[in-house]
């Protein structure tokens, strides 16, 4: 016989066992939206924001933060423009082609107003150029470390000029335990204190805000499936060389071993961070916060001086990799010329 719905009857299509319930389709997208508003009227994620800058890569997270985004524009009274960037990976399975073709065909099908930003065009280099180049043009940092300042660079440039209050990222709540448990492992307290749904702006940089914080991995999963959201399902092929590797693995593996013996566990861990932990470092750090017990990037950085956009040092981490790139480049252009 099949399992009912604990709300109406009909046939379950899902266990949402930290609630002890079963839930058919109807049921479970209603729960999923109930709890992305509750956590991001918790937190006031939305409150000041108008404009929103939505960072798809084409995987089920950002997909379902799209949707759910664009679900509750008119409630919260944003407006959001789509931006994918396409990262030069391909490696024989055309990861990029495929992350950005599913990116954009939500923000077609959504009437969302969209940027694709390609980083050899724009920028001079791919991702897949940094892994089997990168090393002799002096680039020391790990390629995911090298995508990360890439993509983190992008968000925020293209969010500024396009007039955004924000950038959204889709990092789930696994995402957010493991990286708690990490930073506080390795004693990161500056990126620590970055694990919270909202982060103001301010001195050249967008707010950032996680508004599917509050939802699990297999929730973002569930509801891009039901919504019939074409997701690209591939992970990345750099990511076995990723930052931290073996151990970030191990760490994601355990707290969801953990989840699986306790349900509910990966969000009373991330939420007793947030309410309780949390707002005690940020009264403690140099940090700041600005009353709604949030904080950002908020300590006073220079400018780069290639880029104009905020650093710590003379020239920031982006371009300094652009110069390492583009110095190779015009090596080689002068070689081919006997110069
Ligand atoms: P990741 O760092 O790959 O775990 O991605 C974290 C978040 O960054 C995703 O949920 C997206 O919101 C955003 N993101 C990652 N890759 C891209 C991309 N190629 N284009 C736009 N946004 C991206
Ligand atoms: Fe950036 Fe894999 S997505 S290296
Ligand atoms: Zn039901
Ligand atoms: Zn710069």
């Amino acid at each position: 016989m099949a399992v009912k719905c604990s709300r109406c009857g009909k046939p379950a299509v899902a266990e949402i066992r930290y609630t002890r319930s079963r839930l058919c389709r109807e049921h479970l997208i209603e729960f999923i939206e109930r709890r992305f508003r509750k956590g991001n009227e918790e937190f006031k994620v939305f409150k000041n924001i108008r404009r929103i800058v939505a960072a798809v890569s084409g995987g089920k997270d950002s997909l379902a933060m799209l949707y759910l985004l664009h679900r509750f524009s008119s409630v919260y009274g944003y407006e959001i423009i789509g931006l994918t960037i396409d990262l030069g990976i391909d490696r024989g399975k055309e990861y990029s082609t495929k992350s950005v073709e599913a990116a954009v065909e939500s923000f077609k099908k959504l009437d969302i107003e969209y940027v694709v930003v390609d980083l050899s065009r724009e920028y001079g280099y791919t991702i897949d150029f940094i892994r089997d180049r990168g090393r002799r043009l002096g680039i020391r940092r790990p390629v995911c470390s090298v995508c990360g300042i890439t993509k983190r660079y992008i968000m925020n440039r293209f969010a500024l000029e396009l007039g955004a209050d924000a950038v959204a990222t889709g990092h789930n709540l696994n995402d957010l335990a493991q990286f708690i448990f990490t930073n506080m492992y390795g004693g990161h307290i500056d990126e620590l204190i970055k694990m919270y749904p909202k982060l103001p702006g301010g001195n050249g940089f967008t707010a950032k805000i996680k508004p599917v914080f509050m939802l699990y991995e297999k929730e973002t999963t569930l509801y891009s499936i039901l919504n019939n959201i074409r997701f690209h399902h591939d992970t990345c092929p750099h990511l076995e060389n990723g930052i931290g590797g073996r151990f970030q693995t191990a760490i994601r593996e355990k707290l969801e071993q953990l989840e699986e013996e306790f349900p509910g566990f990966m969000l009373n861990y991330v939420l007793t961070y947030m309410r309780r932990i949390r707002p005690l470092m940020v009264s403690g750090s140099s940090m700041g916060g600005d009353g709604d017990g949030d904080s950002g990037e908020k300590i006073s950085v220079g400018r780069c001086r290639i880029c104009g956009m905020p650093s710590l040092r003379d020239v920031c981490a982006f371009c300094s990799i652009r110069s390492r790139v583009s110095l190779k480049v015009s090596e080689t252009i002068s070689r081919s010329r006997g110069d």
